[in-house]
């Protein structure tokens, strides 16, 4: 396949604004040889390019963007986090886009990252405000050959790799409320959305969302947000260099994941367990098994968290919505 056609299918669909096109124009491009397109086209959904397919016809959704990446890709000093990166400018989440580049073979440490998104979501099916140009929408593609219980572990690792982003970048100490908010003053800047493809016991790939408030004014916040969410800039007075910020993520994550691999997750237990501000006080647990209400008093060495209820019993919280 030469890059001639390839350039100029792409010329093609950029020509098409979004419409649908029909396969026979694309094959007629590419002079009859429909290997040969659908080669590219796998070849254009591999670096990011989004179509939509119909019977006998499809349309360009998204092609990627690479602006935003300007700062970030210079000096990333990773091996594998980040190295593959895909910029978008608008997708609907980059959870979507991650899981369909799954499916597509993408190699550890592949990232998608938005400039917005338009259905983006966090836990407990709940909307992730995702407006243009104020925060990193970003999801992370990791391969690790692990059990499948494992995974929640990562929620916890990419906290702590976000909260030593930030320290290091913005010299501001965030605190984790488990398993997966960063809060500044009791606020939300940043949440984490893990989400796992199985292939039976192990792992095939984890997908980790999280989406960082940086540049946001109070007035970026829908109004239900405004008392329970604040943005780097908002707490340092201070614009920022998202590209920037993202490296910083992406180089802690691989520092931590590297020590995972080698030590287990006790390590970075203890490191969460410096962030933490949920243990040690009285809690109440919103699970979809019902709501419970004690001291958190630590998290076992899976990651669980322990609440300790009224008449003494340990519960052990796998998921929940925590209120401090
Ligand atoms: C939460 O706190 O509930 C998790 C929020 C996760 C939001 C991020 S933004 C990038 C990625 N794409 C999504 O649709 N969600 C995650």
């Amino acid at each position: 396949m030469s890059s001639g056609s390839m350039d100029k299918l792409r010329a093609f669909f950029q020509a098409s604004k979004g419409q649908f096109v029909q396969k026979n124009e694309l094959l007629a491009l590419m002079e009859g040889n429909e290997e040969s397109l659908l080669k590219s086209l796998k070849e254009f959904q591999k670096s990011g390019y989004l179509f939509e397919q119909e019977e006998g016809k499809l349309r360009l959704l998204a092609e990627p963007d690479y602006d935003i990446a300007r700062n970030f890709s210079t000096s990333l000093m990773t091996e594998h986090i980040g190295q593959n990166a895909i910029f978008y400018q608008e997708v609907s989440s980059t959870q979507d886009v991650a899981k369909q580049l799954v499916s597509l073979g993408a190699v550890e440490g592949t990232l998608v990252v938005s400039d917005r998104q338009t259905k983006g979501r966090g836990r407990m099916e709940r909307n992730w405000h995702s407006p243009g140009g104020k925060g990193i929408w970003a999801s992370l593609i990791i391969r690790p050959r692990l059990p499948l219980e494992q995974a929640p572990q990562f929620t916890l690792l990419t906290a702590v790799a976000i909260c030593q982003a930030i320290e290091k970048i913005a010299d501001v100490q965030m605190k984790i409320k488990w398993p997966n908010d960063l809060l500044f003053n009791g606020k939300k800047i940043c949440g984490i959305l893990t989400e796992m493809i199985n292939r039976q016991y192990e792992i095939d790939a984890i997908v980790i969302g999280f989406g960082v408030n940086i540049n946001h004014e109070a007035s970026d916040f829908p109004p239900d947000l405004v008392d329970k969410a604040t943005s780097l800039s908002l707490i340092t007075k201070k614009h920022w260099d998202r590209g920037h910020l993202l490296r910083a993520i992406c180089e802690q994550f691989e520092k931590l994941y590297k020590i995972y691999v080698q030590s287990g997750f006790a390590p970075i237990k203890i490191l969460w367990e410096s962030y933490a501000t949920s243990i040690g006080k009285r809690i109440t647990a919103r699970t979809v098994a019902g709501t419970f209400e004690g001291e958190a008093i630590g998290i076992d060495p899976q990651g669980v968290l322990l609440l300790k209820l009224d008449d003494g019993k340990v519960k052990h919280i796998y998921s929940a919505d925590l209120s401090i």
